[in-house]
């Protein structure tokens, strides 16, 4: 072994994201070591190597042969499930590791772990890294979109690396140092939860126009695929576009229709309303495709439900409402409304990334983060260039709303989602993002809000003190003696 040319960096772990990000490292001219512990997928790897253009890919059967075959300072970047094997797989490599050498974690990994294995590593001299990496299977193997958080000397040991294995944009890779602990499993988590927030509006555009405006899957991909050239180009309305043509293979008809309507989920969405309201920020839409996933799942009791209310005499109103509808427009009024409410859900993943980033004393730059998000990850958009300049003109925006020009944008947009959002309610579609997107909205913009109310029963049942609009300080009123003694 001591003779071979050593590695530049090695990755572990060679599940699908395992294995696709090793080729695309090897790719760019990084040799690279591979280890796994089932030995399988090893030869899996190497064979795919060879295949895919003789790669330069080291197998190695054992975690010492994997460290030493490495070059030093060592860079290892591990891909296996968060939590435990985490922990496992960093206790097997590390007795063989020096100070110096690097640990990168390409999990989904809960921040505070990232953060506790940062001081576990330090204390023996190894530099640690929580690295985010999006853009599933297809974006490992082509150019993922990377968020790497912790040591910076160990995000600076393998910077040409990760910068030549990033999705490539016009302004850049699709990578930068996020900043230090657990910075980028953070920023990755938001990421999911916007994703989880862009696929449930998604979901209720195409809920609204199949059964609002009666639109066949033909007529949705051909839209889907109309909307993936203008404001709403992205990979997730793109490969919507895609979904509805596919044809069911054991029967008639598209395959979309044949899937069960429960959506699953690993924790990283739930993970994000968590810290949202931890960090008192108001995430609603995302909170809200949250809730629709909890209430998909549930499908026994909706169907129950559905059949309860029947009989108890509600209408089913789907279908109905699509009888002298303009599809055309509203075609154009659930575009609106989707960029919108896509607008508002991104400014409640910006501002919860703020909160954090002021309680950890991160620094978080949102333009940057806007820029690594444009190629590579789930949620890479066009839009995202916009939400990068308006964090560049103005670093401290207190929201995406009030960025004059995503408030002209909204402004232009509000009657048609209104309208959409009204003709939903008024059809009995639920579209809880969309609604959570317009009440954000609605709530954010209005300089005086019912809070007084609020505030006059807290203290009327608490004396929890109010303060008035007219003087300053806090007071306290006798609300039932007095109501009462002037009737
Ligand atoms: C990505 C994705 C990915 C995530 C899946 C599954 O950026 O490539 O966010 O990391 O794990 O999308 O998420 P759920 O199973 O929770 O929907």
């Amino acid at each position: 072994m001591e003779s071979a040319a050593l590695s530049r960096i090695g990755l572990a772990g060679l599940a699908v994201m395992g294995q696709n990000l090793a080729l695309n490292i090897a790719e760019k001219g990084f040799p690279i070591s591979v280890y796994n512990r089932t030995t399988s997928k090893v030869d899996e790897t190497l064979d795919r190597a060879a295949v895919e253009g003789n790669l330069p890919v080291s197998g190695q059967y054992s975690p010492r042969d994997f460290v030493l075959s490495l070059q030093r300072p060592r860079s290892l970047i591990i891909l296996v499930k968060a939590g435990a094997p985490v922990d496992q797989t960093i206790a097997a490599f590390s007795e063989y590791m020096e100070p110096g050498d690097c640990i990168i974690d390409g999990g989904n990994e809960w921040y505070q772990n990232t953060e506790r294995r940062i001081s576990e590593a330090e204390q023996k001299g190894l530099l640690y890294l929580g690295m985010g990496v999006s853009g599933g299977e297809e974006g490992a193997r082509n150019g993922p979109s990377l968020m790497p958080g912790g040591s910076f000397q160990a995000y600076d040991n393998i910077k040409d690396i990760l910068g030549k294995v990033a999705a490539q944009v016009e302004d850049g890779p699709c990578v930068t140092y996020i900043g230090e602990g657990g910075s980028g499993n953070f920023v990755k988590m938001v990421h999911n939860g916007i994703e989880y927030g862009d696929m449930q509006l998604i979901s209720e555009a195409y809920d609204v126009l199949k059964n609002v405006g009666g639109l066949s899957n033909e007529e949705l991909a051909e839209i889907f695929t109309e909307w993936n050239r203008g404001e709403l180009e992205s990979f997730l309305v793109e490969i919507t576009s895609d979904i509805f043509r596919v044809k069911d293979e054991f029967g008639d008809g598209e395959l979309v229709d044949k899937i069960l309507d429960k959506t699953g989920m690993k924790g990283t969405g739930k993970w994000t309303v968590q810290q949202a309201a931890e960090l008192s920020v108001a995430t609603p839409t995302i909170a809200a495709s949250l809730d629709c996933r909890y209430l998909s799942g549930l499908k026994d009791e909706r169907e129950n439900a559905a059949k309860v209310l029947r009989e108890a005499g509600l209408k089913e109103e789907i279908g109905s409402a699509s009888s002298g509808i303009d599809k055309k427009r509203l075609v154009d009024d659930v575009r609106q409304a989707l960029y919108a409410s896509k607008i508002c859900s991104y400014a409640q993943g910006m501002n919860l990334l703020r909160a954090k980033s002021l309680e950890k004393s991160w620094n978080l730059n949102f333009g940057e983060l806007a820029r690594i998000w444009k190629g590579g990850c789930i949620i890479r958009a066009v839009f995202l260039d916009r939400i990068k300049k308006a964090y560049q003109r103005n670093p401290d925006l207190a929201s995406l709303v009030v960025d004059p020009e995503f408030a002209k944008e909204m402004v232009q947009r509000q009657a048609a989602w209104r309208r959409v959002v009204g003709l939903a309610v008024s059809a009995g579609i639920s579209t809880p993002g969309m609604c959570a997107s317009l009440a954000y909205f609605d709530t954010y913009r209005r300089a005086r809000l019912p809070a007084n109310l609020v505030q006059a029963q807290r203290d009327l049942f608490g004396a929890h003190t109010y303060e008035r609009t007219d003087r300053s300080g806090a007071y306290h009123t006798e609300w039932t003696k007095l109501a009462r003694k002037s009737n």
